[in-house]
């Protein structure tokens, strides 16, 4: 946040920044979307909304589960939430008795630390490196579990290394937190955002999971904050409860807008989306190498390249500052993602487009 606030004084100082830092694609809200928003408040619908969210989103989301991935998901188990962020929130708000612990994987969303600790559970990290892909193992899990764990948090594709879970490893997730009598959260947030395998959902397999997901990012919808939670049978009428305290409701604007998000005519924008950051991806990628800087782990989705720049530096935070100073180029150094080895690892986003990602390279390698 420092230096996206440095970045945007330069801008106003008249600085031309080239952002890649920051977690959105610059892709606009798409039409349909924009035009159901227009339509549902000119017909006055500005009212609360069922604390679970409204009934024909819930639908929708559902059958867009059974028709993009085969998963069977009754409405009833989607609770609409405020972003990915208000159903992390409620997952571990449900989940978690004070002192419980969470394993996290270190590096991760740096934001999971603090809803865990909000409601008095013990983050934990799990570290993972380039070995594994920056993903947890079954082996990994059960070497890392402790009395008092309570579960595991995993997103796939993940913040900030774009890592992607194969189907079979995260059942075997699924299989070892069951087995060692835990819950599994499952960030899906960047679904659909993915480059090398189908989209895929751990919904098509089981059911006893804690499926986040979000309108943000494959739906372009970042600012309109809404997501949802998907929670195992039995548990819809305590996360409907919590929903209602929390939050009465998610706003009715957004959720009147993501009604049509699953247009055809949608879905059809959000996949040439989709081909244009695997474009940028691998422009990115290939940019940074032939520049020197390793990628320990190439990234499968999202769209951050998790770089590690040790190979021309000993503090990645210092030179995200002189890459914003010097070069106009605005990054995230690792330290906020992990707790080990910080100082190796710059996340750079492919927010932004081909030609100002081939500018950025060209800038960088003048820095470096
Ligand atoms: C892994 C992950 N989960 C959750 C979120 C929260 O997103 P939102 O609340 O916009 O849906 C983010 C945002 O960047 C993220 O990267």
């Amino acid at each position: 946040m420092e230096l996206l606030a440095r970045a945007q004084q330069l801008e106003r100082d008249g600085r031309d920044i080239i952002h890649m830092e920051v977690g959105e694609p610059d892709f606009p809200t798409p039409a349909a979307v924009l035009a159901a928003a227009h339509a549902g408040l000119a017909d006055g619908r500005v009212r609360y909304t069922p604390a679970a969210g409204l009934p024909a989103l819930r639908e929708a989301i559902a059958a867009w589960y059974e028709q993009a991935f085969g998963a069977k998901v009754a409405p009833s188990r989607i609770i609409v939430t405020a972003g990915a962020s208000g159903a992390l929130m409620l997952a571990l708000a449900l989940l978690t008795e004070p002192g419980d612990g969470w394993l996290l994987t270190d590096p991760g969303y740096p934001c999971n630390r603090e809803l865990v600790a909000a409601f008095n559970g013990r983050p934990l990290p799990l570290h993972v490196d380039a070995g594994t892909g920056f993903q947890p193992t079954a082996a990994l899990l059960r070497e890392a579990w402790q009395d008092g764990v309570r579960g595991l948090v995993v997103a796939t594709p993940a913040n900030p290394t774009g890592a992607v879970l194969t189907p079979n490893e995260l059942d075997a997730l699924a299989d070892t937190t069951a087995a060692l009598g835990g819950t599994l959260i499952v960030d899906e947030i960047y679904q659909g955002l993915v480059y090398d395998a189908p989209a895929a959902s751990v919904l098509a397999r089981r059911q006893d999971c804690f499926v986040v997901n979000s309108f943000s990012k494959y739906f372009g919808m970042t600012g309109w904050r809404l997501g949802w939670l998907v929670v195992p049978e039995g548990a819809e009428r305590q996360a409907e409860m919590l929903a209602q305290h929390y939050f009465i409701s998610a706003s009715t604007p957004a959720q009147l807008a993501a009604l049509a998000a699953f247009s055809k005519d949608n879905l059809v924008d959000l996949e040439l989306r989709r081909q244009i950051l695997a474009e940028r991806r691998d422009v990115l990628v290939d940019g940074l190498e032939s520049l020197g800087l390793r990628i320990a782990a190439r990234p499968s989705g999202a769209f951050y390249v998790w770089t590690d720049v040790s190979a021309r530096t000993d503090d990645s935070t210092k030179l995200a500052h002189r890459l914003l100073e010097e070069a106009g180029v605005a990054t995230t150094p690792g330290l906020d993602f992990v707790s080990r080895e910080a100082h190796r690892y710059l996340r750079i986003a492919y927010t932004t487009d081909v030609a100002r990602i081939a500018q950025a390279l060209e800038r960088i390698s003048r820095v470096i």
